[in-house]
């Protein structure tokens, strides 16, 4: 048997010339190549390809609401402020969420929708065929069944995220929206944050050249939420899957807007993942202070770990960091970092761009102002000042739910579509299934069945220039 150096030595440069990046490129290509890949099951294809799909223009979008409890009522406040939806009807279990909503509808002059409050109600609200659109706000065991029966109902679905918790799951709505033909969007609204859109606007026109990584995160304290019975998540549903699941249950604010600059699923896509996640602290410890050593809350088991970091490589060569942590006392964050050939940019805790040849150190105030002005998104100089006088989340969820409106009236494709929602969904349950195996790699599926190869990046919405 050969000894360890000898065998180094040959792994590391038998048959390579030394020195070139290329070649030690070429050695790591190699190595992902062969030595972690699983071969994947082809999938059949249940129905057509909705890459790029297109439906008929609606001059009206009809919409119904499921689920109005802290986020609903932004979303249906929102769709007032636009032009060409009409509000249709409103459901939730909670009559009194129903009719907080109905108050909406009424500052803004829209007539009242019709209601619904029973625990299976939302299918009756799919059934009906005055709606176009069943908007999905519910608690996260919901997402998919709603969004598949909406579809089965010949309606166009958007859904809170994560859209799913299962790759079977993401399956599920990838085979149903081809099936159907439907939309089936995932409203990942940081993909429209004002950063976010112009670091994607910097990117396509190639300030940091090649970028072959990225890192995305949701660091957001809940635990004072998630512990709250009175005014939290209805039933707590969120403290009760921190009860049953680790890996990351919310990576799609920090990995969207990412993988969308990326180019995920249109001329790249995700590979194989590994995840790690660490020991649970803070909702125990949350739980001790507040409720006493002794109660239930103190003594029940989390599975959820508080940070959760997962590496996902991509058939490219690039590399994706998502961090998750909503139970540790740590500011707000998303991250948003982009790295590249040429340059590199992050968001938090402090919007920074870096630049070659002078990429050692950030630009100066004066010069980040400067070129963010040079390469403000066009969508922002269109609808960034009405987003930010209308609000939510700084006025991304307006820009999202103003351009989801603008392309169902106009039979364009949605920005993000269900592939995006089933290869960024799919990390909560893969990240699981790594880490609970030693952090081994997991494959990702390719929910496109290789139609990413040939799809076009998302392009710089310049809505002075679109034509339906
Ligand atoms: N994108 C974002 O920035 C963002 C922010 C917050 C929440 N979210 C997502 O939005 C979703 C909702 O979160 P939330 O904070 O509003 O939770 P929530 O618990 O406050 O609201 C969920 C609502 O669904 C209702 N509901 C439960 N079962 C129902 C049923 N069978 N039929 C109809 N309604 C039912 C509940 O009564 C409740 O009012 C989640 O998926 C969450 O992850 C996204």
């Amino acid at each position: 048997m050969e000894n360890r150096r000898e065998f180094l030595r040959k792994s590391l440069f038998g048959g390579i010339a030394i020195g070139t990046a290329s070649s030690v490129a070429g050695l790591t290509q190699s190595c992902a190549g062969t030595a972690t890949k699983k071969p994947q099951s082809q999938r059949v294809r249940k129905g057509k390809s909705v890459m790029g799909l297109r439906c008929d223009p609606l001059p009206e979008v009809r919409i119904a609401f499921i689920g109005l409890g802290m986020r609903g009522p932004t979303h249906v406040d929102a769709m007032c402020n636009i032009e060409g939806t009409k509000i249709v009807a409103l459901c939730d279990v909670r009559p009194e969420c129903v009719a907080k909503t109905q108050n909406i509808l009424k500052k803004h002059n829209r007539p009242e929708a019709a209601e619904y409050t029973g625990e299976e109600d939302w299918k009756k609200v799919c059934e009906r065929d005055d709606v176009d659109l069943i908007y999905n706000v519910t608690p996260w065991d919901l997402h998919v069944p709603i969004c598949l029966y909406a579809m089965q109902q010949g309606k166009h679905t958007v859904c809170e995220v994560p859209i799913a918790f299962s790759v079977e799951d993401s399956w599920a709505l990838v085979d149903t929206a081809e099936q159907t033909q439907r939309h089936c969007m995932m409203l990942e609204n940081c993909c429209y944050d004002f950063f976010e859109l112009t670091t994607l606007n910097m990117a396509r026109q190639g300030l940091f050249g090649e970028i072959y990584h990225g890192e995305g995160a949701y660091i957001h304290d809940l635990r004072g939420l998630k512990h709250n019975k009175e005014h939290g998540y209805h039933n707590m549903w969120r403290l009760e899957h921190s009860k049953k699941h680790n890996g990351n249950p919310y990576p799609t604010h920090g990995l969207g807007p990412v993988a969308q600059i990326m180019n995920i699923n249109r001329g790249d896509r995700f590979d194989y993942l590994t995840s790690m996640s660490t020991n649970q602290y803070g909702l125990t410890l949350y739980a001790e202070d507040t409720f006493g050593k002794d109660s239930p809350e103190a003594k029940a088991a989390y599975k959820l770990g508080d940070m959760n970091n997962t590496l996902i490589r991509t058939v490219n060569g690039h590399t994706l960091l998502v961090v998750h942590d909503t139970t540790s006392p740590r500011p707000y964050d998303r991250i948003h970092k982009i790295s590249g050939t040429k340059g590199y940019a992050v968001k938090y805790p402090e919007e920074k761009v870096a630049l070659e040849p002078h990429a050692h150190g950030f630009l100066k105030p004066e010069e980040l102002k400067a070129i963010m002005a040079q390469y403000e998104h066009p969508l922002l100089k269109y609808i960034g000042e009405k987003a930010r006088a209308v609000g939510g989340h700084g006025g991304m969820d307006f820009i999202m739910n103003w351009r989801l409106i603008y392309c169902l009236r106009n039979g364009l494709p949605l920005d993000q579509d269900v592939y995006d929602a089933a290869a960024w969904t799919s990390i909560t349950e893969l990240s699981e299934i790594s880490l609970n195996n030693r952090s081994n790699s997991v494959d990702v599926p390719d929910f496109t069945c290789g139609d990413w190869k040939n799809a076009k990046p998302w392009p710089v919405i310049d809505m002075g220039t679109v034509s339906s």
